[in-house]
């Protein structure tokens, strides 16, 4: 079986500069998401540079059969993953209770559920290959999200998942490393329904940066890579502030938000 580096939500954002990324530093890739027309511009955009073209699966990662697809269609082309980047994902804007409940289920089967069954599926190829996952978290999960509870809980369960896998993968040579972006203009934003405030722009960074970020993270065996120091302060922060005051902090910066 070939050895790819398997990266989902590719089509776009974070997940196309990951494969942009990987495949510069020599790596096979295997590129998943809904999107297949985005997947192929890119993968034959990559092979245009001299890598080999990327294998395109189009999946949705919100259904059950989901991971396992991806499993069935990776072994019939001869592939095994050395390395999963566990990165689609999306949020969603709004009070939780009046959000649709059906949407935020979704998200929690995306961002969560097939997040923890791509970690977990290929665990004998990832230590055949002393290969490991990359999960995308963000800051978001470091605290709670009032505006985007749901979104905010994935991103916290993300971050804990990877941490204790970090822990219990690295006796078999497996990294795990949880990447926690803050700002990065992507399509997530639309996606979400969220607006960006002024403020927030400082602490923004290009999704070729994060990339980059994340990819030297994974291959030093970094558990968390929070990307920027403007980053880095702020979790720092919010680790010293109690809860009660952060929330109030997050509701008061929505509430001006909204007004706006
Ligand atoms: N942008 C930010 O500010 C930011 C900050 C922190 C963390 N993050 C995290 O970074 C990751 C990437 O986000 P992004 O900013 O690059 O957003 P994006 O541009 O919206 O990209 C999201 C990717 O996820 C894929 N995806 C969405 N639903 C899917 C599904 N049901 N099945 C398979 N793939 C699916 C999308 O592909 P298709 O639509 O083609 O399926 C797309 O490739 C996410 O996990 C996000 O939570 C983003």
């Amino acid at each position: 079986m070939k050895p790819v580096v398997l990266i989902t939500g590719a089509s776009s954002g974070i997940g196309t500069a990951l494969a942009r990324v990987f495949a510069a530093k020599g790596h096979e890739l295997a590129l998943a998401a809904r999107r297949q027309d985005r997947l192929d511009v890119l993968a034959d955009a990559i092979a245009a540079t001299g890598p080999p073209r990327p294998s395109v699966l189009t999946v949705d990662l919100e259904r059950r059969d989901g991971a396992s697809a991806i499993a069935a269609e990776l072994s019939s082309r001869g592939l095994e993953p050395a390395i999963v980047v566990n990165n689609a994902g999306f949020g969603l804007t709004g009070a939780a209770t009046t959000l649709s409940r059906d949407e935020q289920l979704a998200m929690i089967d995306l961002n969560v559920r097939a997040l923890t069954e791509l970690s977990l599926l290929f665990v004998e190829s990832l230590a055949r290959h002393r290969g490991g996952v990359l999960n995308v978290a963000s800051v978001a999960a470091f605290l709670p999200g009032p505006g985007m509870a749901v979104y905010y809980a994935t991103k916290a369960y993300v971050l804990s998942f990877s941490e204790a896998l970090h822990r219990e993968l690295a006796d078999q040579g497996i990294r795990v490393t949880a990447l926690c972006p803050g700002p990065v203009p992507t399509e997530f934003q639309a996606r979400s329904g969220m607006h960006l405030d002024p403020a927030a722009r400082v602490l923004e960074l290009s999704a070729e940066r994060v990339a980059h970020i994340g990819y030297d993270a994974l291959m030093r065996g970094k558990r968390v890579a929070v990307t920027g120091i403007g980053n880095k302060i702020a979790v720092a922060l919010m680790r010293l502030v109690p809860n009660a005051l952060l929330l109030r902090l997050v509701d008061q910066r929505r509430a001006v938000r909204n007004t706006h």
